[in-house]
């Protein structure tokens, strides 16, 4: 086990989009010279690590994760040696760099796949092919739906392997690999020793839960196979959080531990509950993993104050910090979630945009309860994730033109559910010009368009204004090792309940979901607030931290 000391156990890790961040040479796309540009902004926010999203080669069938080769750079984000110097360079100013491994898929153009496809000895045995059902095999081998929509099988139409199926729980660009094999055992410890020797600090696993499925891949037993299910929920399938995943990650975690300085690791899992995800963070595991609940909760105190509850409790039964996270690049952003009423539970899922609710959003509204929701995430025990452009309090962009939608769930979803493209779009950093100077130079367009009052958001017009939800991550970030490192366990306070409120050591963080001012009390000192003018009073949709006197 980690002392106490260790960085990542409370850390503010900052994810890049690295599509959308910033980019460099004019092309529309955010890449690596981009990013590199930007560092001093990201120290200047006091984000203490950062999360790179999929940097390598890749037919961009999923925005990166599918990885057609794990140990290079994708030629539009830049090159190795780019990458080598964004290490030094991040480290120099005291970000660590955490990159994103996609174990449970390759792309459909990795050298594996294609030489699967050309039945090369020994190939096909790395991913998941099976004869299909039906006289003529021409149905799929089980029920199993695609997290995108439709089945999660492909028949190969020609070659050797014509008339097999290959399974791909997510685009049929990403077939899935089989983890019984000792080569993709060994494949990807050797591809973590290649980014740890290159001074990599750790790694989000995606897709954690999905490595091992079920043997024999029986059908699903609930009503459709629905992948959507899948993901969040309540229910097991045989593709998901299987045993034997566990067994994978006590040898990545031998990998990990040969390294020093500490090398990490963050899951991503979608499991039933918080005793499932525990797991995952048992000692001789990984060390931390999103909790998603957060996430899902609506904006009211009783569900914040469970949740909370729930997720420390569970990561503390095993040692581990709890990992909070408001948003990422697979969901609604927070801001248009609080934009409309609030659901009595969970959020059911993201992953079906626009579904949620038909209401008219009300982005102001969304903007206040998302900067309070921010000042109770950082406020916390654990490490924080805030995903590019929360500190700018970016809105979904619900209203996309369907001719430049790119992810593959819109396609695979027959047109009906519009996916995540609606919290990737280019961050704006100018108030004016054609990106928003998202691009460099002559750069005319982004890869996903950006909206007409994108310049309202922009870096630059936050920055020459203080009440600015930038300048509060700032003033956030800057205040929380003081108040917050080390200040022990959260102890709830009755107020009302519309109210979250807690102590930790000597400080107080309040939240308020309700619709009536409540008093704070008396000779409160307010350190900091998430809405202006805040003084003996905390008024609806607003969080405040309190220091004593
Ligand atoms: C990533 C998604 C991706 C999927 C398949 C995830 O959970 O966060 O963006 O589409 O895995 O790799």
């Amino acid at each position: 086990m980690a002392s106490e000391e260790s960085w990542w156990q409370t850390a503010v890790v900052y994810q890049v989009y690295i599509r959308s961040f910033a980019d460099g040479n004019g092309d529309g796309i955010g890449d690596i010279a981009g990013l590199r540009s930007k560092l001093p902004y990201l120290a200047r926010l006091g984000v203490d690590a950062i999360w790179i999203n999929p940097w390598y080669p890749s037919p961009m069938a999923d925005a990166g994760y599918d990885v057609a080769d794990y140990r290079d750079i994708e030629p539009a984000y830049g090159t190795l040696d780019e990458a080598q110097a964004l290490i030094a360079e991040a480290h120099d100013l005291g970000i660590r760099v955490i990159l994103d491994i996609v174990p449970n898929h390759t792309s459909d153009q990795h050298a594996w796949f294609r030489s699967a496809l050309r039945d090369e000895p020994g190939a096909r045995e790395r991913y998941l092919f099976r004869p299909g059902r039906g006289d003529g095999g021409e149905l799929p081998p089980n029920n199993w739906q695609s997290v995108f929509g439709g089945p999660a099988w492909t028949r190969v139409d020609a070659g050797p392997l014509e008339g097999a199926w290959y399974l791909h729980l997510f685009a049929p660009g990403q077939p899935d690999l089989n983890w019984e094999h000792a080569q993709v055992r060994a494949e990807f410890e050797d591809i973590l020793a290649f980014w740890f020797d290159r001074g990599v600090d750790g790694f989000r696993i995606d897709v954690a839960h999905g490595l091992v499925k079920a043997v024999g891949l029986p059908d699903e037993a609930a009503d459709d196979g629905s992948a959507h299910a899948m993901l969040q929920s309540q229910s097991r399938h045989p593709a998901w959080d299987q045993d034997g995943v566990h067994e994978i990650y006590r040898g990545w975690r031998a990998v990990a531990d040969r390294y020093a300085p500490e090398r990490i690791f963050i899951a991503e899992a979608w499991v039933p509950s918080n005793e499932r995800l525990a797991r995952y963070l048992r000692a001789d595991e990984l060390h931390t993993a999103f909790q998603f609940d957060f996430l899902r909760s609506p904006w009211r105190a009783e569900t914040l104050r469970e949740v909370i509850d729930d997720a420390i409790v569970s990561a503390a039964s095993v040692g581990a910090p709890p990992t909070w996270v408001l948003s990422n690049h697979d969901v609604t952003r927070t801001v248009t979630r609080f934009s409309r009423s609030q659901p009595e539970h969970l959020v059911d899922t993201d992953w079906e945009r626009g579904r949620w609710s038909g209401e008219e959003p009300d982005h102001g509204l969304g903007r206040r309860r998302a900067r309070a929701a921010a000042l109770v995430q950082l406020a916390l025990p654990g490490t924080a994730y805030v995903y590019q452009g929360e500190e700018l309090a970016l809105e979904e962009i619900e209203d996309l033109p369907d001719e430049t939608r790119q992810d593959p769930t819109w396609a695979q979803s027959g047109f009906t559910d519009v996916g995540r493209d609606g919290c990737r779009i280019p961050l704006p950093w100018h108030d004016s010009g054609a990106t928003y100077g998202f691009s460099t130079g002559s750069g005319a367009s982004t890869w996903l368009p950006q909206p007409d009052h994108w310049g309202e958001h922009s870096v630059e017009t936050q920055d020459a204004d203080a009440a600015s939800t930038l300048n509060l991550y700032r003033a956030a970030l800057e205040l929380r090792p003081s108040l917050w490192r080390g200040a022990g366990e959260v102890t709830w306070l009755q107020v009302t309940p519309d109210v979250a409120a807690f102590t930790r050591g000597a400080a107080q963080c309040w939240v308020n979901t309700g619709q009536a001012a409540v008093a704070l009390p008396p000779g409160a000192v307010v350190a900091l607030a998430s809405a202006p003018g805040v003084d003996t009073e905390l008024p609806p949709d607003t969080a405040v931290w309190l220091r004593a006197t």
